[in-house]
C-alpha cells in the first residue's frame, strides 16, 4: 500500500518482504532513505537494519515504522542514529513531510518543511549543482550559514574544506591578509609568510558572510578575485590562483546599498550570480513547532513537552531575531518549567527587549505585505478597483487612497 502510494507521489520505491532481503539489497547502496517496520518476520528487525546501514553507508537516513507499543524501542533507535520514527496509524500526508525533510536536510540539519522553506532549500540546491557564485540573504537568524553550509555540502567540492570568513568581525586593517595571505615583513610582525583564507579554501567553498560590511577598498579587490581567479598575499608578488566556490550572505539590503553607492554595483552581481532569499520566521510560521521540538530534543530536553497555547503564542509573535531568537526563547522556557511542560505563560515572549523598538518595523513591514498583496489582487481582477477591494475587504475609498500612495 506504502509503494502505490509513494510511487503516485512521484518516489522511486523498492519494496521488500524481510529483514534478510532489506540487507542484502542495501549492500549494493544507492539509497536515499530507509523506511523500515522496527518488528519484521524472520530474524532481523529494523534495529538490525539500522545498525547494519550504517556499516554499509553510514548516511542513509533511517526512518522506522511503529506501532504504539515499540515506541520505547523507537526513542533507543534515535539515539543509535536513526534520523526519526512515525508511530502506526499515521497517514500518507504525514509520511511525505517526513520523507521529504529527510531528503531536503540530508548531511544538514536544516529544519521545518513550510512549502515556503522547502521551494527554498529546493532553489539552493540546484544553485549548489552549478558552480556559480551564491549570494544567501535573509534577515539576521533565518539560517543564512547553515544553508551555506547545506550548499557547500552537495557541491561537487563538498569533499574539500568550507572555510568562512565573517566580513563584519575582523577589523578592515587585518582582513585583506586575513583573505588573501601575507608574505613575511608585510608588516610588523608578520614573522612568516601566511596563507589567506583564500588558499585554504583552494577546492573548497569560501563563505564570505557579512559581506554587505566589506569597506569600499576591499570591495574592489574581492571583485578582482572573483574575476581573474587570482590574487597576490599582502605585501607579496607572485600571483595566486583559486578555485575555491564563492558563497556570500548578508542580512542588508544589498540592492539598495549599491543604490546608495555603499556596495559596489558590479560586486553585486558578481557575488550574486545565483541569490537565494531565506524567509523571515514570521512568514513560515508553520515551521515553528518542528523547530521548537528540534532545539529541545538537540540540547536535552527531549522529554519536556510544549502545550498547544505555548505553541499559538509562538506563531503570534513577530520573530525580529528569527529562528535564532525561536532557539534561545524556546530553550530559556525549557530551563524555567518545573514540570517539563511548557505553557504559554512561561513563555517569556512579551517582555523581549527588542520588541517594542521593532514595532514600528512591523508596521512598516505590514504595510509593504498589504501593497504586494493589494498589487496581487488588482492584477488578477486585471484592474478592476471595484472588484479588488471588494476582494480585499476594504472600501473602494480606502484602496483608491492607497493606490494613490502607491502611485498605482
Ligand atoms: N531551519 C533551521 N533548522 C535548524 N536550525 C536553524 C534553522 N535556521 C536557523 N537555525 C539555527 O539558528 C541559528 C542562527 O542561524 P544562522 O547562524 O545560520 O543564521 P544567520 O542567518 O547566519 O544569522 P546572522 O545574520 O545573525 O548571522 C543557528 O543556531 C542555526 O543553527
Ligand atoms: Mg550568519
Amino acid at each position: 500500500m506504502l509503494t502505490t502510494a509513494l510511487q503516485e507521489e512521484g518516489w522511486e520505491v523498492t519494496a521488500v518482504s524481510s529483514g534478510m532481503e532489506a540487507l542484502i539489497k542495501l549492500e549494493n547502496g544507492g539509497f536515499d532513505i530507509i523506511l523500515s517496520d522496527i518488528c519484521l518476520p524472520g530474524s532481523i528487525d529494523g534495529m538490525d537494519i539500522l545498525r547494519k546501514s550504517r556499516e554499509f553507508n553510514h548516511w542513509t537516513p533511517v526512518i522506522l515504522m511503529t506501532a504504539f507499543g515499540t515506541v520505547n524501542l523507537a526513542v533507543e533507535a534515535m539515539k543509535e542514529g536513526a534520523r526519526d520514527f512515525i508511530t502506526k496509524p499515521f497517514d500518507l500526508d504525514q509520511l511525505l513531510s517526513l520523507l521529504r525533510k529527510c531528503v531536503h536536510s540530508a548531511g544538514t540539519d536544516i529544519v521545518g518543511s513550510s512549502p515556503a522553506l522547502l521551494s527554498i532549500l529546493k532553489r539552493a540546491f540546484k544553485g549548489a549543482e552549478t558552480n556559480m557564485n551564491i549570494l544567501v540573504l535573509g534577515e539576521s537568524g533565518t539560517g543564512k550559514e547553515l544553508l551555506a553550509r547545506m550548499i557547500h555540502s552537495e557541491s561537487a567540492c563538498s569533499n574539500g574544506p568550507f572555510i568562512p570568513v565573517n566580513c563584519a568581525a575582523i577589523p578592515a586593517d587585518l582582513l585583506e591578509s586575513e583573505l588573501f595571505g601575507a608574505e613575511k615583513g608585510a608588516y610588523t610582525g608578520a614573522d612568516r609568510t601566511r596563507q589567506g583564507r583564500f588558499e585554504h579554501a583552494h577546492g573548497g567553498t569560501i563563505f564570505l558572510d557579512e559581506i554587505g560590511d566589506l569597506d569600499t577598498s576591499l570591495q574592489g579587490k574581492i571583485l578582482r578575485v572573483l574575476q581573474e581567479r587570482e590574487f597576490t598575499r599582502v605585501g607579496g608578488s607572485e600571483i595566486l590562483h583559486t578555485n575555491a566556490r564563492v558563497i556570500s550572505a548578508s542580512n542588508r539590503e544589498l540592492k539598495k546599498e549599491t543604490e546608495t553607492g555603499r556596495f559596489r554595483k558590479d560586486l553585486y552581481f558578481r557575488i550574486g550570480e545565483f541569490p537565494v532569499t531565506l524567509l523571515p520566521l514570521r512568514e513560515r510560521v508553520e515551521d515553528i513547532p518542528e523547530l521548537t521540538v528540534h532545539f529541545l530534543k538537540q540540547s536535552g530536553y527531549s522529554e519536556v513537552t510544549v502545550t498547544e497555547d505555548a505553541i499559538i503564542k509562538l506563531k503570534g509573535f513577530y520573530w525580529p531575531g528569527n529562528v535564532r531568537q525561536l532557539r534561545s526563547i524556546v530553550l530559556r522556557a525549557a530551563a524555567l518549567a518545573d514540570d517539563r511542560i511548557i505553557d504559554a505563560r512561561i513563555l517569556e515572549i512579551d517582555d523581549v527587549d527588542e520588541a517594542e523598538g521593532l514595532l514600528e518595523e512591523s508596521a512598516r513591514a505590514a504595510r509593504l505585505r498589504e501593497n504586494e498583496m493589494i498589487r496581487r489582487v488588482l492584477k488578477e481582477t486585471a484592474g478592476n478597483r471595484k472588484k479588488a477591494a471588494e476582494i480585499l475587504k476594504v472600501s473602494y475609498r480606502t484602496l483608491l487612497s492607497r493606490l494613490k500612495e502607491l502611485e498605482i
